[in-house]
């Protein structure tokens, strides 16, 4: 199989990060399946593609007809078998280890052997993901960035099985959808969140011990190091709970340097998750 050979692409998680895969590819010319476990998370995944489009094309970056084509391209099921058309899947449901590997079972038995399976996983391990299916070599990390419809890049994950062939793929289906690559070993975290978590978690503890006011510590690094966003905005952004789960799997692989920062334990315990909750390090209408 090559690039050439992907006509349809299958999408499991309609959530913030499958909703964005689906209409990247959809945008891209691809008929896509996206599938969650529930019809209301499938709903409000297409709430979302049909709010970004709408942002696209109210700035005219795209057409209306194209963003109208691009949304009519993808359809909605609970089916998961209703992938098993699908020339390149990607998971992109919940950060757990069992629940990936068990759709990835079903992935294997429902799809050609064909099929890329890709994993969008931000720190767990391809090569343990890939260990329940029969075609290992066909599994590779494809590492999308929130918000997916601007981000310019994808983070290429190499397993200990994963095939050259298949790594081809990942890079050339990555650009397709008008994306920059770049290629990481499967270690924690990989490049980006093994990186980005401990800076996040710093920012935190530098709010918490008093170095500064949060909206200072945002704003030094904004404008001291030319990042769009702050640590505390972007755990906002990206969610605290998600920033505290790769953290623990990060320090249960590296050890202490990757602690979490107290506050962002607290948080989460709180239930203030950031923008999504309304409320995290700040507040949201
Ligand atoms: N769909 C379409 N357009 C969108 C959008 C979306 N979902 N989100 C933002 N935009 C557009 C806006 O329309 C706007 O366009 P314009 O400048 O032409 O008007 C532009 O993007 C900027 O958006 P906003 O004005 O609303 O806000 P910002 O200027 O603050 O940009 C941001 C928002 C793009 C999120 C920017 O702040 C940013 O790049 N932040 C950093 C995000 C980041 O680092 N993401 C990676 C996190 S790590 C990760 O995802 C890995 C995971 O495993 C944890």
């Amino acid at each position: 199989m090559n690039l050439d050979d992907i006509d349809t692409v299958g999408v499991v998680g309609a959530g913030t990060m499958g909703a964005g895969i689906a209409q990247v590819a959809a945008v891209a010319g691809y008929d896509v399946v996206v599938r969650d476990v529930e019809q209301r998370f499938v709903d409000s995944g297409f709430g979302s593609i049909e709010g970004s489009l709408d942002r696209f094309v109210a700035r005219g970056d795209l057409d209306r007809s194209a963003a109208d084509d691009a949304r009519d391209r993808i359809e909605g099921t609970t089916d998961l078998a209703a992938l098993s058309g699908a020339d390149l899947v990607v998971e992109a449901v919940t950060e757990e280890l069992s629940v990936k590997q068990s759709v990835f079972g079903d992935l294997a038995e429902s799809c050609s052997p064909e099929t890329v399976l890709a994993t969008n996983t931000s720190t767990l391990s391809i090569t343990s993901i890939a260990s329940v299916v029969d075609r290992p070599e066909r599994v590779v990390g494809l590492h999308f960035m929130n918000p997916v419809p601007v981000m310019a890049g994808v983070e290429v994950v190499v397993g200990e099985h994963t095939s050259e062939a298949t790594v081809d793929i990942a890079h050339a289906f990555a650009e397709r959808l008008d994306k920059e690559t770049w290629e990481a070993d499967d270690k924690p975290g990989f490049v980006v969140n093994r990186v980005l978590m401990p800076w996040i978690n710093e920012g935190i503890r530098a709010y918490d011990e008093g170095v500064a006011e949060k909206g200072d510590v945002d704003r030094g690094l904004r404008l001291g190091t030319n990042v769009p966003m702050g640590p505390l905005e972007l755990a906002d952004h990206v969610g605290l709970d998600v920033v505290l789960d790769a953290s623990e799997t990060l320090q249960a692989e590296l050890g202490d340097r990757y602690r979490p920062a107290y506050l962002l334990k607290r948080k989460v315990e709180a239930g203030d998750l950031g923008k999504k909750t309304g409320a995290g390090f700040y507040e949201y209408e």
